[in-house]
Order: structure tokens, then C-alpha cells, then sequence
């Protein structure tokens, strides 16, 4: 597993929007052979949607060819409520980027049968053999999508319980009234994520420091279902400094000195949009 470490959210946004944006030109995507990106919510990401729109509007890329499948959904939330991760990923990015409509995936928390919503879901996740780039958030938990504490990590798309640390933690997003946070959520599985060709985590604040030892430094363990990602053959944490506050200082220093080359986010972007 890779780390990137940079010096603050904006650097990490920067660098992450750039990656995302390679990854899907180096791959050349065509309309029968699309590059297909798995993406996340939270408010980690929305520094990289900027990115990413941004780099749109400049035609340094395009996601015409791009299929996107959401990671997760919040059970019985109106479509339309501005907290589905649905309205958040049309409000912040998809209304923004050349995306054509029907390439876009979500899970639906509202299904008569949510337990066939999953089995759809991941039909058509293999349907375009497997996810190119995962990217994901992490939980204060350590949880990735919304694969809270004690989840198997084979697990695949189901329906799950939210963890009262995490309720409390989207609370902010809902007047600060954990009783208005839904219960249940739809989420892909730790297995899932796992079969993706690549996985990129992203993590943010000291509030995601706890969360990073437990996964860069200690073992595989499903009470912080990220470290998973030390099984994947091609998966990176890429974070700021504050997210680094609990590692060790040799940890960190270890990581820089290898992706010495790799930290500049401007290395990322083709000679002709660099500034
Ligand atoms: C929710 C989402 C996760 C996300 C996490 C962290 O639990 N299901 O996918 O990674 O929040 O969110 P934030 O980036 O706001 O800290």
C-alpha cells in the first residue's frame, strides 16, 4: 500500500483530481471500452470534484466515456432530499461535468426490495468487468463506504446498520439532529472495493488521524475495514499532514522519502496543461 501525504486539504484535492483525471486519459476510454471509476461522498471529496470540474471545463478531460458507480445511499431518504448521496453527487459534481446521464450508477435506498437493489447493483458493476479506479473516503471509525466496524471483509453489496459514531459524525449534515440520520444504509462491500483494479482512499483533518494508524501501521482488522486495503495490489491513502498526527513521525518520513518523485501534483497533468 502507497501513502502520498500532502501539506494541507487543498494540496491533497489538487493531487487527487489530477490522478483521478490521468488515470481516465492515459486509459483512452471509448464508448464500447469506458473507463469505469467508482466514486464516494462526504466532504473529503468535494475538493477533487472541484478539481475534477474544473479540469473539465478546460477540456484537459472528459467523462464522456467514464461509467461512475456510487459507493453507498442512505435507506428512505427522499430521492430529491439534499443529504441523499444522489442530490450530492448531482449538486456537486455530475451537473457540472460532461457525464453522459445514463453512464451514472447509485444504489437505491427507496427499492421495494432492497436486498435485490444489492444484487443489481453489483450485476452491474460486473456487467463492465469490474471498477478501473475506486476512489474512497474513510470514516472516523476507519470505515470505508459505509462498511462500519466488525463488517466482513469479503463482504459485497448489502444492506447495513450505521454505527452510532458515524450517525453522530453525518449529523452535521442534518441540522445536527442524529435522530433525522437514517438507521440503514446501502453500501458496496470491502470485497467489492477489493476487486476494483485500483483503490485510492482519501483522508482528511485530524479527526481521521486514529483511523490512519489503525490502518497503515497496525494489521488487517475488520474493526477498521480500510486496512483491508493492505491485501490490494495497487491501493494508496493519500492524505494531508493533519491526518497523519497519530503515525509514527518514522512512518511518515518513510513514506515521503519513497514518493519523493510522486508528490508534485503538477507531475500528474500533460506537459501542455501544466501552469
Ligand atoms: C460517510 C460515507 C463514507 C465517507 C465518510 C467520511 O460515512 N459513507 O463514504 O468516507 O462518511 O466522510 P467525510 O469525508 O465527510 O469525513
Amino acid at each position: 500500500m502507497r501513502m502520498i501525504v500532502q501539506r494541507d486539504y487543498d494540496q491533497m484535492s489538487l493531487w487527487a483530481g489530477r490522478y483521478v483525471a490521468r488515470s481516465i486519459y492515459m486509459a483512452e476510454p471509448k464508448q464500447n471500452s469506458p473507463f469505469v471509476l467508482g466514486l464516494p461522498t462526504g466532504s473529503t471529496p468535494l475538493g477533487m470534484y472541484r478539481v475534477l470540474i474544473d479540469l473539465c471545463r478546460k477540456g484537459t478531460i472528459s467523462f464522456q466515456n467514464v461509467i461512475t458507480f456510487n459507493m453507498d445511499e442512505y435507506v428512505g431518504l427522499p430521492i430529491d432530499h439534499p443529504e441523499s448521496y444522489r442530490r450530492f453527487m448531482e449538486d456537486h459534481f455530475f451537473n457540472h461535468i460532461d457525464i453522459p446521464k445514463e453512464n451514472i450508477n447509485f444504489l437505491d435506498g427507496n427499492a421495494g426490495d432492497l436486498k435485490e437493489e444489492c444484487m443489481r447493483y453489483e450485476e452491474a458493476i460486473g456487467s463492465f468487468e469490474g471498477i478501473d479506479l475506486f476512489v474512497g473516503g474513510i470514516g472516523n471509525d476507519g470505515h470505508i463506504a459505509f462498511n462500519e466496524p466488525g463488517s466482513s471483509l469479503s463482504s459485497r453489496t448489502r444492506i447495513k446498520t450505521l454505527a452510532e459514531e458515524t450517525r453522530a459524525a453525518n449529523s452535521r449534515f442534518f441540522g445536527e439532529e442524529i435522530s433525522q440520520v437514517p438507521t440503514y444504509a446501502l453500501t458496496v462491500g470491502v470485497g467489492t472495493v477489493m476487486d476494483a483494479r485500483e483503490v485510492l482512499i482519501l483522508a482528511s483533518g485530524l479527526n481521521k488521524a486514529r483511523a490512519l494508524k489503525h490502518v497503515v501501521e497496525e494489521g488487517i482488522n475488520h474493526m477498521w475495514t480500510v486496512s483491508a486495503m493492505q491485501l490490494h495490489s495497487r491501493a494508496t491513502i493519500l492524505c494531508d499532514e493533519d491526518a497523519t498526527d497519530e503515525l509514527k513521525v518514522g512512518t511518515v518520513k518513510y513514506f515521503k522519502q519513497m514518493e519523493q518523485r510522486n508528490l508534485d501534483p503538477d507531475s500528474l497533468l500533460p506537459p501542455e496543461a501544466r501552469s
